[in-house]
Order: structure tokens, then C-alpha cells, then sequence
């Protein structure tokens, strides 16, 4: 009696929390998720994902969830197509075209034309051979992916990071100041479908250095618009940084998407996160600035029309780059995207849901 009472309570126990599991995990996933969300507004929610992380199903269920495009985080970079000269590597490019066509996702390329994460036998090679190596790298990768990757941050980060002109890299010194309009001219050829993108960082802010950096990359649109060199749109890559306190006003953003729309371009947010590395005090207060941050800056971009797809380097902190690349001072793990290690919903991504439904549609 006693003891079939006692496994009585415990089955009615056990059926109450599988009832409270199932309700909450039916409210987790009965979440409008971030692409379905974006889509009322005209546009995509994307984001980074390493091949490692296709390897994690709770990773991928979250991801299918919430976006409708993948960016590789490193697979399609030099250094991991050749890592020795001649040797191609198209394992993790293929797998994660698969993905993509499987789920039906779209593909962004990234990146063909950077001075980050080559392989080290190029700066070796005499400028002339360098130049041919960098043409058939370009018009490889472009052909093998040629009707899966949609756009292609063809160049990435070429505007000086104090914004006196082009960056001074191993590209502008090979092929000379043109260096620019020669590779978009190679992209077009590889693949007339892809749409062919100038992605940089630095480009959000109201600083005077955000101001000059602005103004270096219209001066560089202006010059190749005027030779009629095939470029599609500007990947805004949108590494934000929560400020200690307050909300940056990104008053000077609208304006500048503005100016990129007058010369036909398109635009997309292309490696969006907020650093909390200046943020002290409580989780809860890094993550109410984080929040406020990303408020703040989709405000700022949402009712522009040029804007076709936002893409958040990662979509947990589990995935983050940031704690190798800005580690916080205080050597605790950032918290910079929209969900936790756990992949559980933080206020970051309460706040990025409220301001796309609060966006105004054109
Ligand atoms: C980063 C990756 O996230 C890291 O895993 C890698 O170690 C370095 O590169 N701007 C870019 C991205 O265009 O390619 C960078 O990605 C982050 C900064």
C-alpha cells in the first residue's frame, strides 16, 4: 500500500514536470524565430557558423530556428581552402554547401580578397606569381560555389583603420593602388550571378574616426563607380561595443545608409555582435547594455530599404570570437550574442525581437 502510494505520488510528480517541460519547451519552440521575424520586414536573419559546430545537434536545432542564411566563419578563407600551395581542401566548403541546401538556407561567401588568415607560402612567392595565385584563388572558390553562395564579401576590411585611404596590405602592395577594381573585375568573371560586396568594420559609429573611415570607403565607391567596376552592395560588419553605461545613439548611421542607397547599392549587417568588454558590474548589467546596444542599432537600420540581411557573427556565447580576439579584463567570458552557452534566450534577444516587430515596414 505505502510503498505503491509512494510510486503513485512519484508518477504523478514526474507527470506534472514532464507537463511543465513540455509547456516550457512548447514556448521555446513556439518562438517566432529571428528569420521568420525578419522576414515581415523584407529582409534575413543570418549568421556565422564554424564546420566544428555542425557537430553540435542543440547548435543546429537553434540555428534552424532562427536563420535563414549561414556565413562560414573560417572555411572559405585562404588559409583553410590551401593551406599548402596547390593543395585544395574542399571538405568543410562542401559540407557546409550541403547544409545550406539541405535546409535551404542561403550561403554567403566569405571572404576572397583579405589581408587576415593567408596561407603562409604566398609572402614568399615573387609579387607577379602572388598576383596569378590570388586570381585563380578568386576564380576557384567563386566557380566551385558558383549558384550557392548569393553574395560575396569579395573584399574584406580595405579601408585604412583610421580612414586615411586604403589600407596599406599585401594586396594594394602586389597589384597596385587599383587593386580593388581589378579583383571585382576576376569575381564578376568567376561567377556573373554572385553578388559582389565591400564588407568592413569600423562603419556605425558617430566618431570622428567612424566619419573619416565613411568617408574613405564613399570616396573608393565614387572612384570605381566611375570606371563602371562591377560592386553589388557594402557589408557592414557591425562589431558593436556596448558602452559602460548609456546607449550609443548611432545618430549618424541612417544618413550614411542613406548615401550608400543614392549610388545603388545594396547594404547588409554582415558580422553583427556587441563586445561587453567595457561593461562592469553584474551579468545582468552587461547584458542590459549589450541589449540596449543592439536596440540602439537596429533602430538605426531597420527602415533603411537598401538593407537586405542581417547576420550575427554566431548566435550564442557559446560560438563568440570575441573572448580570443578582445578577452575583458577581467578574464570572465563575454555574453555578446542573442543567446547564452546554454542557448537559452537572453535580453539581447528580447530586445532584437521587440525592435524588428516595432520597425517600421516602407
Ligand atoms: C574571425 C573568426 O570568427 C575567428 O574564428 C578567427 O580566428 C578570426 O576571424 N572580421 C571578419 C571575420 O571579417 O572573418 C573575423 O572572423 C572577425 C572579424
Amino acid at each position: 500500500m505505502q510503498v505503491s502510494g509512494v510510486i503513485a505520488r512519484r508518477s504523478l510528480l514526474t507527470a506534472a514536470l514532464a507537463m511543465v517541460l513540455a509547456l516550457f519547451s512548447f514556448g521555446a519552440s513556439n518562438r517566432v524565430g529571428l528569420d521568420q521575424l525578419a522576414r515581415r520586414r523584407g529582409l534575413r536573419w543570418g549568421a556565422a557558423i564554424s564546420v566544428e559546430a555542425l557537430e553540435q545537434p542543440d547548435l543546429v536545432q537553434l540555428l534552424l530556428a532562427n536563420v535563414g542564411s549561414i556565413t562560414p566563419e573560417n572555411a572559405f578563407k585562404w588559409a583553410a581552402t590551401e593551406p599548402r600551395q596547390g593543395q585544395l581542401e574542399w571538405k568543410a566548403v562542401d559540407q557546409l554547401m550541403q547544409f545550406a541546401r539541405r535546409h535551404q538556407l542561403q550561403l554567403r561567401g566569405h571572404t576572397l580578397v583579405w589581408h587576415e588568415q593567408l596561407p603562409g607560402w604566398l609572402t614568399a612567392l615573387p609579387a607577379d606569381v602572388r598576383a596569378q595565385a590570388l586570381k585563380a584563388h578568386i576564380t576557384r572558390l567563386m566557380q566551385h560555389t558558383r549558384g550557392a553562395v548569393s553574395s560575396w564579401d569579395v573584399i574584406n576590411e580595405p579601408i585604412d583603420p583610421e580612414g586615411k585611404g586604403l589600407r596599406d596590405t599585401i594586396w594594394l602592395q602586389t597589384l597596385g593602388a587599383d587593386y580593388i577594381g581589378t579583383v571585382l573585375q576576376w569575381a564578376r568573371a568567376a561567377d556573373p550571378q554572385a553578388r559582389l560586396f565591400i564588407n568592413d568594420y569600423g562603419l556605425e559609429g558617430d566618431d570622428p574616426q567612424t566619419l573619416r573611415k565613411r568617408r574613405a570607403l564613399l570616396d573608393l565607391i565614387d572612384s570605381l563607380q566611375r570606371r563602371q567596376v562591377p560592386l553589388d552592395g557594402i557589408g557592414l560588419q557591425a562589431h558593436l561595443l556596448a558602452p559602460p553605461e548609456g546607449s550609443p545613439p548611432f545618430t549618424t548611421l541612417p544618413g550614411f545608409l542613406k548615401q550608400l542607397r543614392q549610388r545603388g547599392l545594396l547594404v547588409e549587417v554582415t558580422e553583427l555582435d556587441v563586445s561587453d568588454r567595457e561593461v562592469n558590474g553584474t551579468i545582468a548589467t552587461r547584458d542590459r547594455q549589450v541589449a540596449a546596444t543592439y536596440q540602439a542599432f537596429l533602430q538605426a537600420v531597420l527602415s533603411e530599404p537598401a538593407l537586405q540581411r542581417i547576420t550575427s557573427w554566431g548566435l550564442s556565447d557559446r560560438q563568440t570570437w570575441l573572448n580570443r580576439a578582445f578577452p575583458r579584463r577581467d578574464g570572465q567570458p563575454q555574453r555578446p550574442l542573442p543567446f547564452d552557452t546554454r542557448l537559452q534566450p537572453k535580453l539581447a534577444l528580447h530586445q532584437i525581437d521587440a525592435t524588428i516587430r516595432r520597425a517600421r515596414s516602407w
